[in-house]
């Protein structure tokens, strides 16, 4: 029978195709229940979104369980550490949906600069209103970015192509993409930007970033937007900016708490202010986001499944070797002490195995070695690797796989 894997919470239809090209059944529904308890029992790896919960008891109760695939950005609905302690990597797709931000970063700015959405829901209301008054082509403009990585770099190709011209700060070093400059600092790009758009992850520097101080440095009438996370923009600030008429307009997808839940109420200080765009962190929600997210995570679950590879966990360290089908292919997760690896090999060494390639790779608590070694069905290296106190999960991956993922786990 082939193995199972089981798909929750909608995930788009791509993640079974590429899963099926590895010979894995994709099995579907919508969450975890008892109505699914037998695959679960079954199932070598599950794939959930946001809502499904994998807390240690969970991940306790699925026996045959070898890889999770979130498949969203976020991975905090699963206990990370008592997976990595079963040697259960966990995938996820942090940069499927780089280039749904971007867009719609580019058509805030649009709508800002014409003042779009005050105009629409004036006609909504009854009002016609047609004044060119504090409305602005992009061309020409300057767009600061903030945080110069997979979005902020989109965002320079768009923006530049539409005639803007483009600084940022990131505080690495990061080449340029067309005519974009770096500069020195902060300040810089707040006192040059006619609009900025902030880029940058939720840290310990980067919270509050763009404070009171911050905005006060920007130019009078600039466009502020925030797409990154809620902690890094002080609303408070931006509310008074824009009430005393420093800021001429922001576009806010992310906020400091926001309702885990569809359809809640929401209410803010910055509603009803003029020429604030306001929406429910749907960034990077688009149809081709979710396809993309699909193909990214399945991949990731088919190439641990079929090649032991653990590239793009997020709980343990990252192994890969090059496909060599002729192979005997051993993946072993340990306990990272002192000690194992030189017991690993000679252990194979004493079946008589020579080892042909290795890879290693460990963090503060856990090791994955993937080794490929001449080919062998001798039971007993992989009863000794398996039976050493440090190991946390041994995976085999048979020379010329038949037609199904050949990891075999001890
Ligand atoms: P990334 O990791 O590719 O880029 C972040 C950049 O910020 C890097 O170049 C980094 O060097 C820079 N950076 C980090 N700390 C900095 C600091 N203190 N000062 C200056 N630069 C700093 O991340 P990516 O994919 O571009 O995402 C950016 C943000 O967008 C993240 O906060 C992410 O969570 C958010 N995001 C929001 C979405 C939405 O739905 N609104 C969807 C996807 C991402």
């Amino acid at each position: 029978m082939p193995p199972t894997a089981l798909l929750l919470e909608g995930i788009h239809d791509s993640a079974d195709l590429r899963l099926q090209t590895d010979y894995v059944d994709v099995q579907r529904a919508d969450r975890l229940s008892d109505a699914n308890a037998d695959i679960l029992k079954e199932a070598i790896g599950i794939g959930i979104r946001s809502r499904t919960n994998l807390d240690a008891e969970t991940l306790r109760k699925l026996p045959a369980l070898s890889t999770v695939g979130c498949f969203c950005i976020g991975t905090n609905q699963v206990d990370l550490a008592c997976a990595a302690d079963s040697g259960i990597p966990v995938f996820n797709s942090p940069f499927s949906n780089t280039r749904s931000v971007a867009e719609l970063v580019m058509g805030e700015i649009i709508c800002l600069h014409r003042k779009l959405f005050d105009r629409s829901s004036g006609m909504h209301q009854g009002h016609w209103k047609k004044s060119a008054s504090g409305a602005h082509e992009i061309r020409g403009r300057t767009l600061g970015i903030l945080g110069y990585g997979h979005i902020g770099a989109q965002v320079s190709i768009l923006a530049e192509a539409m005639g803007m011209r483009v600084l940022y700060h990131d505080h690495q070093p990061k080449l340029p993409l067309g005519n974009a400059s770096q500069v020195d600092s902060l300040d810089t790009l707040l006192r040059a930007s006619d609009v900025l758009t902030v880029h940058v992850p939720d840290t310990p520097l980067t919270q509050h970033m763009i404070d009171a101080d911050a905005i006060g440095k920007m130019k009078s009438g600039a466009f502020l937007l925030n797409n990154a996370r809620g902690s890094i923009v002080d609303l408070s600030a931006l509310a008074v900016a824009l009430r005393t008429g420093h800021l001429g307009g922001v576009a806010i997808d992310v906020f400091p708490d926001e309702p885990s839940e569809n359809e809640s109420s929401f209410s803010h200080e910055l509603c009803g202010i003029d020429n604030v765009i306001l929406t429910p962190h749907i960034g990077g929600s688009t149809r081709e986001a979710q396809e993309n997210i699909a193909r990214d995570v399945a991949e990731k679950m088919a190439k641990f499944l079929t090649t032991g590879s653990t590239i793009g966990a997020v709980n343990l360290p990252e192994v890969a070797l090059r496909e060599r089908p002729d192979q005997l292919r051993i993946l072993h997760i340990h306990h990272n002490v002192p000690g194992v690896l030189s017991r690993l090999h000679a252990t194979i060494a004493q079946v008589g195995l020579n080892i042909n390639a290795e890879a290693l790779d460990s963090n503060a608590h856990r090791s994955c070695v993937l080794l490929d070694v001449d080919p062998s069905d001798d039971p007993a290296v992989f009863k000794v690797l398996g039976a050493m106190p440090e190991t946390i999960r041994l995976h085999t991956f048979l020379p010329n796989p038949p037609e199904s993922p050949s990891a075999q786990t001890v």
